[in-house]
């Protein structure tokens, strides 16, 4: 009898325009692994769109499952991984983060951590560097979250918002590095208090759940997007039509390079229809939020031994 366990992690947007770095929300498209103990580290790649070609040593899911299992003073048993993933990689869209909490639970599992969800957030978070993605992907729902300099984060959770969520993803990649390294070292005090009093109004909107006022915030943005705007395809294009169809508001998801437009849920078929026929070079999805997060199942395989 062999023991199969299957982790399943919901891919994220960030930032929702002016909630840089803090807020996340979890989406419905999802990475899975299949973990099995192999008498080698082996990890299959079974999806399109992931690398067709790695080191082992230097996959994410790999490093991350080590380095957490050495946190806690154990050595991670060497494992056999299918991954599968719906997550555009390099998007925008929590590809990374989503691999960071499966390498977690992959640990967490086979060294029998007893982690927490508080422990999988600070731990997503620390190896992530902030704590947007991570959260939405460990708890699913919507996050506002904060980190502080110890790695503990703190966590708003909201789980039950009433909207669809559709994604502009284009044929290019761009890396969070990048998008990170084009952005000021520093802001005014004036300019300043008017970006956070932006953050300010998106979050309380989405706590009151007021999807005007949402949409609305989440294109005031001053932190990031004005920066990055230049490296996205049709960034003002999208916000435009994307208004005139109905959305309530169009922001850069993550460090992008993909759009995410917040819709009422009875348009989404039409908005998607119309957003096809306006940008066929980019992939058109119409998302969830997803209200699990990280998910794990155990197969108990009878027939092999
Ligand atoms: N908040 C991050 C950023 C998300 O915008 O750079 C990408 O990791």
């Amino acid at each position: 009898m062999s023991k199969k366990w299957q982790i399943t992690v919901p891919g994220s947007t960030a930032n929702l325009g002016p909630g840089f770095d803090s807020i996340g929300l979890s989406l419905s498209l999802y990475l899975q692994l299949t973990v099995s103990l192999h008498d080698e580290w082996e990890i299959v790649h079974l999806s399109e769109g992931l690398p067709k070609e790695f080191d082992v040593n230097e996959h994410l899911i790999y490093k991350i499952a080590n380095e957490t299992a050495k946190r806690f003073n154990k050595v991670m048993p060497s494992c056999r991984v299918e991954m599968a993933s719906e997550i555009p990689f390099a998007r925008g869209l929590g590809s990374s983060a989503s691999a960071i909490v499966a390498g977690i639970e992959l640990a967490n599992i086979l060294c029998d951590l007893h982690l927490t969800v508080q422990d999988k957030c600070n731990l997503s978070s620390q190896f992530e560097g902030h704590p947007d993605n991570a959260t939405a992907s460990v708890l699913g729902g919507l996050t506002i979250s904060t980190m502080d300099k110890e790695g503990i984060v703190d966590t708003i959770h909201i789980n039950d918002l009433e909207a669809s969520f559709v994604l502009f993803v284009p044929n290019t990649e761009l890396k969070t590095s990048e998008a990170r390294d084009i952005l000021p070292e520093h802001f005014s005090r004036p300019y300043s208090v008017q970006a956070s009093a932006h953050a300010n109004m998106l979050a309380a909107s989405l706590v009151l759940k007021d999807y005007e006022r949402i949409g609305r915030y989440m294109e005031s943005d001053l932190f990031h997007e004005p920066f990055r705007a230049k490296l996205i395809p049709y960034y003002e294009e999208i916000h435009k039509e994307a208004k005139k169809a109905g959305a309530y508001g169009t922001a850069l998801s993550g460090a992008g390079p993909t759009m995410i437009s917040i819709i009422p849920p009875s348009i989404g078929q039409k908005f998607v229809a119309r957003m096809e026929e306006l940008f066929p070079s980019h992939k058109i999805i119409l998302t969830k939020p997803d209200h699990r997060g990280v998910y794990v199942e155990e197969i108990t395989n009878v027939s092999s031994n």
